[in-house]
């Protein structure tokens, strides 16, 4: 029986309208793709060491995605945490990496006949039953897969920050939607949190050209390292591009720099997932703004940050 009070807000996604999302206007001006020559000097990795985000929560110490791996990149002294949402069977948002549940937890015992478990294939309910933290550790066991809502309380609760990304969107319809009326539900889209507290990316540039337009207020990231010359058709409608770390240059971070985002400031590049300290430094001395980790401790050791 699925009992946790916060999983109660199933979603009722279906229906809400734009104006519950209560968009504020963005910047106006410079246009996003127009060169940003005073941009450099307003990006966030020029006033201190890049930004380290803890990947999945502090994955390489904790099970990814749990409650746990962020309390425990709390404990670590980490502000920023990356997650990833997707949907269940009956429409809750859950926080978990991969479109099936067989990695990240028990669920080939618990439902053998039920290949090759899919979370969209499963009610909330049935996931919750999961054990999501005995693959990782046994000091681990009984941790679950949370939902999105109760992901958002413990971050809130921990005074943390949160990348959230909006993983396969292609399997969930609606999502990003979905997504906005969740973190509405649960005061992060206010001011403060929109501000300072929130980033929403993807993979899918449509998914985050959906997001910018339900909510132009919002940053955004684009997941992937879109050619230079594709550079200014994403600044349009995203404020920073995050790309894996083997894929980029000094000189493509420097090109994504020059341009302005849709809220007339200079872009920004969050590459992931470093996890050593050579890469960190290495990346850093490229000019990337932040560094997504597995390991978020030994990236401060080598680059600083928090
Ligand atoms: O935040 C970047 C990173 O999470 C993207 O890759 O597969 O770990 O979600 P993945
Ligand atoms: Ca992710």
């Amino acid at each position: 029986m699925y009992v946790r009070p916060a999983a109660a807000t199933a979603a009722a996604f279906l229906g809400f309208t734009l104006t519950l999302l209560g968009g504020t206007a963005q910047a106006a001006a410079p246009g996003p793709g127009t060169a940003s020559p005073a941009g450099p000097a307003t990006r966030r990795a020029e006033v201190g060491e890049p930004v380290v985000y803890a990947h999945r929560g502090a994955a390489a110490y904790a099970p990814e995605n749990t409650l746990d791996s962020i309390d425990l990149a709390r404990r670590l002294g980490f502000d920023w945490v990356e997650n990833d949402v997707q949907r269940t069977k009956d429409g809750e948002l859950v926080v978990i990496h991969d479109d099936t549940l067989a990695r990240t937890t028990d669920v080939e015992q618990v439902f053998p006949d039920r290949k090759p478990w899919r979370v969209k294939d499963f009610t909330a309910a049935e996931i919750a039953r999961l054990d999501a933290g005995s693959w990782f550790g046994e000091e681990y066991a009984g941790a679950f897969v949370p939902t999105l809502r109760e992901y958002l309380d413990r971050v809130q609760g921990n005074r943390q920050k949160l990348l959230l990304e909006i993983k396969n969107p292609g399997l969930y319809p609606g999502i990003e939607e979905q997504t906005l009326k969740v973190l509405g539900e649960a005061g992060w889209l206010d001011e403060r949190h929109v501000s300072q507290r929130l980033v929403v990316q993807s993979f899918s540039a449509d998914s985050v050209r959906i997001v910018h337009g339900l909510r132009p207020d919002l940053v955004t990231a684009f997941l992937g390292t879109p050619t230079v010359p594709d550079l200014p058709k994403y600044a349009e409608f995203t404020d920073r591009i995050n790309p894996w770390h083997t894929t980029i240059s000094a000189d493509w971070v420097a090109a994504v720099h020059g341009l302005r985002g849709p809220h007339g400031k200079a872009m920004e590049v969050d590459t992931w997932t470093v996890d050593d300290a050579a890469t960190a430094r290495k990346v850093q001395a490229m000019g990337v703004d932040g560094i997504i980790t597995n390991a978020p401790d030994v990236v401060r050791d080598a680059v600083g940050g928090v």
